[in-house]
């Protein structure tokens, strides 16, 4: 893992930020985004941790190879999607692998605000496990570690069952996530996880089928194609629908759904979200049939 401390090269003051934001971090052809764990309250200074995953999509293994200390890198796009819901007294926060990130940033706010909270991290071995020595610092009663490498494993099921927390923020894989998922499923409102990815994010035209999307407000019909997203065809229209990740994960191209069956693919919404089948991710959401109806 790499740490990045990004100054601005003129020293002008840097964006405010909350626990749980993003940046994208633009270097050479890539793009991507990463949480910040710095420090929230200094303002010349970011902060984004970069693990090196040889079997990705090049952009870690870019940065581990070519950015060095002074270099010239470019950012944008500070956003937050896993914000931190501050009014709630008890909180569970967990973490698998660099997943650690955004929820470090959690647990120096809850610590500050003077918040119950505890802190449960997992990972393959301690050697591999950013940012142990900070928690044990900072954190040392509130936390509890899962090395895999010592027979560790996180009790999910037995800690969320026996947790009092009113909040469960969650940033891991996706096993993980889908198990807490699981966890979580007589209670949905008060897990907050945030997604590494999407998954199945990239269309395959010859596994799609086209469908129409009929516009209520507008009276207008669109047909998208099966190589085509929702937002592309309304976009190709002039429709102006608002968009960011472009994955599924962030909830900027949600509109209302009047009719039809939806097929989601987002990783927004809730179970119970979808099964009141009421609004949709346009930019990789599709219809399950021939017509889908959006009250736009
Ligand atoms: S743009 Fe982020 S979910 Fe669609």
């Amino acid at each position: 893992m790499v740490r990045l401390v990004l100054e601005d090269p003129r020293g002008r003051k840097l964006p405010r930020w909350t626990p749980g934001a993003h940046i994208d971090v633009v270097a050479g052809d890539f793009a991507r985004k990463y949480s910040l764990c710095g420090d929230p309250e200094d303002p010349d200074r970011l902060q984004v941790s970069v693990l090196r995953e040889a079997a990705g999509r090049g952009g870690s293994t870019f940065l581990h190879e070519t950015v060095k200390a002074g270099s010239l890198i470019h950012i944008r796009g500070l956003k937050n999607h896993f914000r931190l819901d501050e009014t709630a007294e008890s909180y569970l926060l967990i973490a698998g692998g660099i997943g650690i990130t955004p929820i470090i940033a959690m647990a120096d706010r809850l610590k500050h605000l003077g918040k119950d909270y505890t802190v449960h991290y997992c990972g393959r071995a301690r050697g591999t496990m950013a940012f142990i020595s900070r928690l044990e610092r900072d954190h040392s009663d509130r936390l509890h570690l899962y090395p895999a490498s010592e027979k560790k494993r996180l009790p999910l099921s037995t800690l969320v069952g026996k947790s009092n927390a009113e909040q469960i923020y969650a940033c891991g894989p996706e096993r993980l996530l889908d198990a807490l998922e699981e966890a979580t499923s007589d209670n949905p409102e008060k897990l907050h996880i945030e997604h590494f990815t999407a998954t199945g994010a990239v269309l395959d035209p010859a596994k799609e089928i086209g469908f129409d999307v009929v516009l209520t407000d507008s009276e207008l019909t669109v047909h998208v194609a099966p190589d085509q997203t929702v937002l592309q065809a309304l976009r190709a229209v002039g429709a102006d629908i608002p968009s960011d990740c472009e994955e599924g994960i962030c909830g900027t191209c949600e509109v209302p759904v009047a009719a039809g069956d939806i097929d989601h693919r987002d990783k927004v919404l809730t179970a119970s979200e979808r099964v009141e089948n009421c609004r949709m991710m346009t930019c990789c959401s599709r219809a399950r049939g021939e017509k889908i109806f959006l009250a736009i």
